[in-house]
């Protein structure tokens, strides 16, 4: 009964906590405008052409919170009002502050998993399974350097069992995670909930209902946990998306472990005596297997003095790095549609930096001590792509005639550069992340409405677009015409790509969908690219294509390879690097399909050296392992997007 009364009144939203992951971004950055007074799914974006490295920025993490409360903790969030760039982008982060003794009482995020470091201190954590387990609580002591997981909407609390103060940083899988903390939700609700009913459904008599003290409360709240409370959350997220989300198979729920969701030695420096003088520590699904369909997890980043980690995306991750030790130089550009603008700052102990999903990135140390930062990734299993070694490292190499008609360099620049790689690559495949092959996460969200036919005048920035009255859409809002009409081909790379997007085809917006034609004059080629956030599929229409796509690095960047004929299909997954290169003396044409309403499009070639303004040569020279006059030489072509 009581177990019946609270499940209802407490968390019947547990249900729809299973599908309350943030949507996927519709386009690269949708920095939030914090002023604006129109109601959206988030935040409505600023304009892009508006947005400055700052939105990406926080300042003053390594500054403690005010623990001289009556639970003896302080969070500070991380979380889309204090990093406006954050929106759409479905990750945040969080400071936790710990007095001796203190805790930070029993709670769940509605929308968010989270992973918790512990930077200092000792700390005794917990989470409570739902009643089809057995209400199992799940507890560890955790030191500094050790790691531990919370799976989405699922109680936990942190307790500090040191005589001394303890700091923790908790990343979270939501641009606004919420917080419910369990005792102010059922005893200080407003108005209150009957009394009658809390007795009833904390078994106790009423007049210790009314606000227990803390101590009381906890036990309480843990007792109850064990008897009586709440659904089905996380048998349904397992079972739901185990079978439906990529990732690995489910222990059995009886054969968990809190070291499932535990790893330690974080806070060690790894090795970074290698070329680029950087080096990865993972807590991604293969180290710390509880994180398994969960969406997020974070790696630890250590900087020798002057070493950098190279131009890189992930193809299913956002990133929010956080500075612990040093100074970073670091930046992102954005896609060829946002005119392959870098966006770069400078970075100190305690800052905080986003990296928007699919974009290319990189960090440097440009201090003379060493610098460590912790990155939390969107992802369990974010993949990286490393631009130098997929790009000239691949197994088997990418044919250097393509690669010098891509950079518009001789081939023999692209031999010296292929030459390269092999040491660099096998050194970065150590490593970086040693991850399974799952790569798809950022789909479009799902539409809420039959139709939502793109507005394309509206002044008003949401995550895709606005949509018109429904009543006003027309047949031409789904129509578009000219396709038949082959490209232009006469510039330096031989073809021309005519984007169907929702641009051209307003009643595609929230469809998830989209396509292109692409002409190729002979021998002409669309140079290695990535869309960051679409899979395509290619139809030869006409003529003969030799296309390829390379894997990431945690699969050897090898590179696939086909040659296509008319009639031929083939499918280039989400965020990898791929070409197609016209290897007959008769012009092709090829239909490619998308799955988004605007994929984006990122040109290697003009995104690492034709970024306006440029990638420092300094950055580029080590990255690529050659002379920066190469760089030099390559920054000063002239990159037409195909
Ligand atoms: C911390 O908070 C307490 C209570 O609100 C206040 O009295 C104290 O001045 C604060 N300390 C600092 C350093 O801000
Ligand atoms: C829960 O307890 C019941 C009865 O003790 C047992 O049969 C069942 O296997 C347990 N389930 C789990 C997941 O521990
Ligand atoms: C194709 O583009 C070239 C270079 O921009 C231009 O000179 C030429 O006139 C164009 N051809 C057509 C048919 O538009
Ligand atoms: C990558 O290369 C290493 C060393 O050559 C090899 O052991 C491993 O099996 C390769 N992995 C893949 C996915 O090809």
């Amino acid at each position: 009964m009581a177990a019946h009364i609270l499940l209802l009144a407490l968390l019947s939203l547990s249900s729809t906590l299973i599908h309350a992951y943030d949507p996927s971004p519709l386009q690269d950055i949708c920095v939030a405008d914090l002023k604006s007074p129109v109601f959206v799914n988030g935040r409505v974006c600023k304009d892009p052409k508006l947005a400055k490295a700052d939105d990406f920025f926080f300042q003053g993490l390594d500054e403690p919170g005010n623990t001289s409360n009556n639970v003896g903790s302080k969070v500070t969030p991380v979380f889309v009002d204090q990093i406006a760039g954050l929106n759409t982008l479905g990750i945040s982060l969080a400071r936790i502050d710990f007095a001796p003794y203190g805790e930070n009482p029993p709670h769940t995020h509605p929308r968010a998993t989270e992973i918790l470091t512990v930077l200092e201190g000792t700390l005794y954590v917990g989470f409570v399974l739902s009643n089809q387990n057995n209400n199992t609580l799940i507890t560890k002591v955790l030191n500094k350097g050790d790691v531990f997981v919370f799976p989405i909407g699922l109680i936990h609390f942190q307790a500090n069992i040191g005589h001394t103060p303890a700091v923790a940083i908790a990343a979270l899988s939501s641009q606004n995670p919420g917080v419910i903390t369990i005792a102010n939700s059922v005893f200080g609700s407003k108005p209150p909930i009957s009394d009658n009913i809390l007795a009833k459904a904390f078994q106790v008599d009423k007049k210790s209902s009314s606000f227990p003290s803390l101590p009381h409360l906890f036990t309480l709240t843990i007792q109850v946990l064990y008897k009586t409370f709440v659904s089905q959350i996380l048998t349904h997220m397992v079972h739901l998306i185990c079978v439906v989300v990529n990732g690995f198979v489910c222990k059995a729920i009886k054969e968990v472990k809190a070291n499932d969701f535990f790893l330690s030695g974080f806070d060690k420096p790894s090795n970074t005596k290698n070329k680029v003088g950087f080096n990865v520590k993972n807590a991604l699904v293969n180290q710390i297997p509880g994180i398994n369909t969960l969406g997020v997890s974070l790696v630890r980043l250590d900087f020798a003095p002057y070493g950098e980690n190279p131009s890189h995306t992930h193809p299913c991750a956002t990133e929010i790095l956080t500075v612990l030790e040093g100074t970073l130089y670091m930046g992102f550009v954005l896609s060829n549609q946002n005119t392959n603008t870098l966006i770069t700052k400078v970075l100190n102990k305690g800052d905080v930096f986003v990296f928007p999903i699919g974009l290319i990135h990189f960090q440097a140390n440009i201090g003379r001590t060493p610098a460590v930062a912790i990155s939390t990734l969107s992802s369990q299993n974010p993949g990286v792509i490393t631009i130098p070694n997929s790009v000239f490292g691949s197994h088997p190499p990418i044919f250097d005639d393509i690669l010098a008609k891509a950079f518009q360099v001789d081939k023999k620049v692209i031999d010296h550069l292929q030459a390269q790689f092999w040491m660099a690559a096998h050194i970065l495949l150590l490593a970086l992340l040693s991850l399974s092959s799952t790569l798809i996460h950022a789909y479009d969200p799902s539409p809420l409405q039959d139709i939502c036919v793109a507005d394309l005048k509206s002044p008003v920035f949401v995550n895709g677009r606005v949509c018109k009255d429904p009543k006003l859409a027309k047949a031409d809002d789904f129509f578009f015409e000219g396709l038949d009409k082959p490209g232009n081909t006469s510039n330096n790379v031989g073809s021309k790509v005519t984007p169907v997007f929702v641009d051209q085809i307003a009643g595609l917006n929230t469809l998830g969908i989209s396509l292109a034609r692409i002409d190729f004059a002979p021998y002409g080629e669309n140079p290695p690219h990535t869309h960051p956030r679409a899979t395509e599929i290619l139809t030869v229409l006409e003529g003969m294509l030799y296309v390829g796509f390379v894997l990431s690095n945690q699969n050897n960047n090898t590179l696939i390879t086909k040659v296509l004929n008319k009639g031929d299909v083939f499918v280039f997954p989400i965020g990898l690097i791929h070409f197609q290169a016209n290897i007959g003396h008769t012009p092709a044409v090829a239909i490619a399909a998308f799955s988004s309403q605007n994929p984006g499009v990122i040109t290697i070639a003009n995104s690492v050296f034709g970024s306006k303004p440029p990638i420092s040569d300094n950055i580029l020279a080590k990255a690529f392992q050659v002379d920066k006059k190469v760089i030099d030489y390559l920054q000063a072509q002239f990159w037409v997007d195909p």
